[in-house]
């Protein structure tokens, strides 16, 4: 994981875990969500708290972090720019250094990774990503969770992602090194994910333009919204682009015949997914959101519990 000059762990993207790591965390999560079920309590994080800082919208990642600490025995502090100094300017540097005397780790939704990586580097403390405009790291856990929860290994399959090649893109080009599977992206021109990062996963991950090609075979078929948060005053000119790359029945059928779909939602019926698709009996969407919270508590667990 990411090591700073004081030697904590980060986890600003995927990359941040090895093979190994990922795998057993995977796994961990499984079995945190079989002991949550049973009602086995579970509080390796007695009196630690974790700081939220949320500089975007978010359901699913507060709630899921907030009810993970709890459930670990441990507190959550949301804070959002609106009433912190965050927003009057304080250098992010400075609130890296003071919060992070004061908390045992922190999460960070925020626009930009370099303001991620600018905090991480002065925190004394662990550092989550919780979605920037590159990466939602967080997400892929999850998403990888309910694959190998409903269809085992997901090493050598085909996953298609239809869409904008925006931060959960980038983030299944990471799964796809990492979980070593291959990754078709359908997108529209002007729309690719990042040149660097596509140069960098080139032997998993292939251009195409037509979604039905793109899902050929795939035994996981993934989208999200056409534009981001951020992106709003895009809309309409994202609309007319992406109009050919809705996840529809027709794309589904092209699939393998067990194909999954998912989500990371907030979802656009109609737009980016067609309702039956979503809706309907290929959908794993609810269990992804679920295992937000399973998949992060092994993330806090590994990040923040004492070495036994
Ligand atoms: N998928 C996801 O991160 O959802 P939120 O924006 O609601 O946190
Ligand atoms: N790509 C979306 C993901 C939301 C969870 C966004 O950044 O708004």
């Amino acid at each position: 994981m990411h090591a700073q000059q004081n030697e904590c762990r980060h986890f600003l993207a995927l990359s941040d875990l090895n093979r190994d790591q990922a795998k057993a965390l995977i796994a961990r999560a499984t079995e945190l969500k079989r002991m949550h079920r049973s009602g086995q309590e579970h509080r390796p994080l007695a009196r630690r708290t974790l700081a939220m800082i949320f500089e975007k919208a978010s359901t699913r990642t507060r709630v899921s972090f907030e009810a993970g600490m709890v459930q670990l025995g441990g507190h959550a502090i949301f804070l959002s720019p609106r009433d912190t100094q965050l927003g009057r300017g304080e250098p992010i540097e400075d609130s890296a250094r003071v919060i992070s005397r004061m908390v045992d780790a922190v999460m960070i939704r925020t626009f930009e990774q370099a303001t991620l990586e600018r905090f991480a580097a002065h925190s004394q403390v662990p550092v989550i990503n919780g979605l920037t405009d590159r990466l939602h790291p967080c997400q892929l856990l999850a998403d990888m969770q309910t694959f190998a929860e409903h269809r085992g290994d997901i090493r050598g399959k085909r996953v298609a992602w239809i869409g904008d090649g925006n931060n959960m893109c980038h983030s299944f080009m990471e799964a796809a090194e990492l979980f070593d599977f291959e990754l078709r992206i359908a997108c529209p021109e002007g729309y690719e994910p990042d040149a660097e990062l596509l140069a960098a996963a080139s032997d998993r991950c292939t251009i195409l333009r037509d979604p039905r090609e793109a899902a050929s075979g795939a035994q996981l078929v993934a989208t999200d919204v056409w534009a981001s948060m951020g992106q709003e005053d895009e809309q309409a000119r994202r609309e007319a682009a992406f109009g050919p790359f809705q996840v529809t029945d027709s794309v589904m059928a092209s699939s393998a015949k067990d194909a999954l779909f998912m989500h990371c939602l907030p979802a656009h019926r109609g737009e980016e997914v067609a309702a039956s698709v979503i809706d309907g009996p290929q959908s794993v969407v609810w269990d992804e959101a679920e295992n937000r919270l399973h998949a992060q508590k092994a993330l806090l667990e590994l990040l923040m519990a004492p070495a036994q």
